[in-house]
């Protein structure tokens, strides 16, 4: 079907089912043109508490489907493609969390929300790379911290906190993608670029950075930036949310290989698909959601 039709289309069965479409800013451009609201992990979990249509469509990764499921369980949660995952978040298993929760007595769990409902489960307070730093200030001192899937983030948190942390050796295949040459090479091509990484990067990278910063960090450093030109060190499809936000900016992507396949599962045919069948639906056990939902809320509370 040619692509305007099937912008129809959504647009017509979207109506229909009162469904509202929710993309993460990694999404591909065709999937971001035709998004309801378009945002961050924190942005679209509060999308999804927040949003008055029986269905959600959820254009991003299985772990972001299954928060809006937990905050939203009277909603129809559906991911056009099931197969959409993260493998950062499939680093870090329940079982494994509780053997070091028993390790550690009396510690603070923290988790980042690219994570498994069933780690949730086990977790006292999420986060996401736009407040987690925010979170980790929260945990009165002197309480051990367990922190994960991301070492990275994590590392990166405990240095701008001065707080040690217990942490999970997970990490994010795309964001790994990014070596220093690329910021070294970008610098030497965009002298006067201001270069912006995402804090799942190595850091060796995130040392080479004017700015770490998450998806939603770095929408909000442009609109208060007088640079003109921007290197971005993240998934690739924020380059595009960032030229279409910002026509009169330019911005380049530190390398074209930090693509996460997952993302870029969520085609326009899926979601049509998706919105006719009203399926693949991402629903969470009761018990595991509403443990779940306890650590997202007190994120919520505290951000
Ligand atoms: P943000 O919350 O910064 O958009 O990050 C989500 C993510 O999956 C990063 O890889
Ligand atoms: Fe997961 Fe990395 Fe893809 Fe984000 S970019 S969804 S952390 S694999």
């Amino acid at each position: 079907m040619p692509k305007q039709q099937l912008v129809e289309k959504i647009a017509a069965l979207k109506a229909d089912r009162d469904a509202i479409i929710l993309a993460h800013n990694y999404q591909p451009p065709e999937i971001q043109d035709i998004a309801d609201k378009l945002g961050d992990s924190l942005d679209l979990s509060r999308f999804a508490a927040a949003a008055s249509e029986k269905v959600i469509v959820f254009c991003g990764v299985h772990f972001m489907a299954e928060t809006a499921a937990i905050l939203a369980p009277e909603k129809t949660v559906v991911l056009p493609d099931p197969a959409a995952g993260c493998p950062m978040a499939d680093m870090m298993c329940a079982e494994d969390l509780v053997a070091l929760k028993k390790k550690h007595p009396g510690s603070v769990v923290v988790t980042y929300v690219n994570s498994t409902a069933e780690v949730k489960a086990e977790t006292d307070i999420c986060c996401t790379s736009a407040n987690a730093m925010h979170v980790i200030q929260t945990v009165p001192e002197g309480k051990p911290i367990i922190f994960g899937p991301d070492k990275y983030l994590g590392g990166w948190v405990a240095e701008q906190t001065g707080r040690s942390m217990i942490l999970w050796r997970g990490y994010c295949p795309t964001h790994q993608k990014i070596h220093p040459e690329h910021i070294e090479e970008q610098r030497r091509i965009h002298p006067t670029a201001v270069v912006m990484v995402h804090p799942e990067v190595n850091p060796a990278v995130a040392s080479l950075a004017d700015a770490v910063l998450g998806t939603g960090g770095m929408i909000a450093y442009v609109e208060k930036s007088p640079a003109r030109e921007f290197v971005v060190g993240t998934e690739t499809g924020m380059v595009y949310r960032l030229r279409k936000k910002f026509p009169d900016r330019e911005f380049f992507a530190a390398t074209k290989h930090a693509l996460c396949p997952n993302m870029k599962k969520i085609t326009l045919e899926k979601v049509a698909q998706s919105l006719e069948s009203l399926g693949p639906v991402v629903a969470v056990e009761p018990g595991i959601a509403g443990r779940a939902r306890r650590a997202i809320l007190a994120m919520l509370e505290v951000s």
